[in-house]
């Protein structure tokens, strides 16, 4: 066993991890520590070799103690595809997108709800709720169909029609508001403190990032433990890259990366850009995002509870943060799809969209590394795309091309 406890990172206070603890008493998320010594001696690479391809092959660094309470459905180690057209068109040769498409319920929600389920399962909860954008709804639900524990999942009205069937063939319970999601996140509250149900919104349980950092364990492993030059993250709630950043520091700890990080970009949809303004006037935390509205639904939060950790790491980083117009997601979603064969979800092509801007204001030099993470699949979104082919008759001949 490897936990050893739960940590706050605004003010220090540690909490036990075998109890059932959720925010710091001075409302901060919290985060788990590792006894990273221990891991450090007994964890080698080699012993990589012969584990499966998926993300509970770093299990020495995820908060799960027993094997028996990992619910798993086979989440982890997607491709790092390198984008051969796209990168030298934009004048990188070495860009590189991480695809989360290929991974169970079709984003990278699987991973925090992996990890976030299993852990629950081991608490002992018997039900848990939480307010999503949809898609970690849709992950949350299937993972808690086979834990066997009840979801209660309340998701804005506007979010995805796929999300709501995901959830609801699981045998979730699921409620639409009519409003964001930081007002489901409301919704939520109430009943959590009524009925002392488990609550799994975002950062509100700790475990959910430590699925999340297995992103970045896995792209240092991909590039043989030399981190690239910048990884280019979407970012609604920041769980993504709050988490990678956090991967990649135990990397450190435990002495299998060196002491380069990459630069951690933040992109955000210019309809819905907290973390970017807070970044541009230099500020520690965000302030809420009025009248927030965006194509890339996985991106509306108009103010995320760890604003401050997200911020956090992309100035230990010497990061930034970005925001792009909804029709340059959608020019970027198209690109990779005719250039490179993949569908992304649209805050996936936003990362795209956001490279396109540094590589022009040279932000990133041509001879860099840079990793876009593709979320989810664009499967997901079949609403992005507009199409009407021509209707044959079965007698109808096809024109030469
Ligand atoms: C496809 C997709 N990408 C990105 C995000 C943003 O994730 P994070 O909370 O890690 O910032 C979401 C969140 O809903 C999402 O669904
Ligand atoms: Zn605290």
């Amino acid at each position: 066993m490897y936990l050893s406890h739960l940590e706050c990172p605004k003010c220090d206070a540690t909490y036990e991890s075998e109890q059932r603890v959720h925010l710091c008493r001075c409302g901060s998320p919290l985060l788990v520590r590792y006894d990273l010594k221990k891991v450090k001696r007994t964890f080698l690479k080699k012993a990589l070799v012969t584990r499966k391809e998926n993300l509970w092959r770093y299990w020495e660094l995820l908060p799960v103690n027993k094997e028996e309470n990992i619910v798993s459905l086979g989440e982890g180690m997607t491709p790092l595809i390198h984008l051969k057209k796209s990168g030298p068109k934009l004048g990188i040769d070495h860009l590189y997108l991480k695809d989360e498409g290929l991974i169970p319920t079709g984003t990278f929600k699987a991973r925090g709800a992996a990890v976030g389920v299993s852990r629950a399962k081991e608490l002992g909860i018997k039900v848990l709720a939480m307010p999503t954008n949809g898609n970690a709804g849709g992950s949350w639900a299937a993972y808690c169909a086979k834990a066997g524990i009840k979801a209660i999942i309340v998701m804005p009205q506007d979010a995805p029609m796929i999300n709501r069937k995901e959830v609801a063939i699981t045998g979730a319970e699921l409620y639409l508001v009519n409003g964001l999601i930081s007002d489901a996140g409301k919704i939520v509250g109430r009943a959590i403190a009524e009925y002392g149900w488990y609550d799994a919104s975002t950062l509100k349980e700790p475990y959910r990032i430590e699925g999340k950092k297995t992103m970045g364990l896995e792209i240092a492993e991909q590039f043989g433990w030399e981190v690239p030059d910048v990884i280019i993250y979407p970012t609604g709630g920041g769980v993504g890259i709050i988490g990678i950043y956090k991967g990649l520091r135990e990397l450190q700890e435990i002495g299998w990366i060196g002491e380069k990080m990459p630069r951690l970009v933040s992109v955000q949809s210019a309809g819905c850009a907290p973390v970017v303004r807070a970044w541009k006037e230099k500020k520690s935390e965000s302030a809420f995002w009025e009248n927030s509205n965006t194509i890339a639904f996985g991106l509306n939060v108009p103010k995320a509870l760890g604003d401050f950790l997200i911020l956090q790491a992309i100035y230990q980083t010497d990061g930034c943060a970005v925001a792009v117009e909804d029709d340059e997601i959608l020019r970027a979603q198209q690109m990779l799809a005719r250039e490179e064969g993949i569908f992304c979800c649209p805050e996936g092509a936003a990362t795209l969209s956001a490279a396109i801007q540094l590589i022009k204001s040279k932000w990133i030099k041509p001879n860099e590394k840079v990793v876009l993470l593709n979320t989810g699949t664009g499967l997901k979104y079949p609403e992005t795309v507009h199409t009407e082919p021509n209707l044959l008759q079965p007698e109808d001949r096809l024109p030469r091309i």
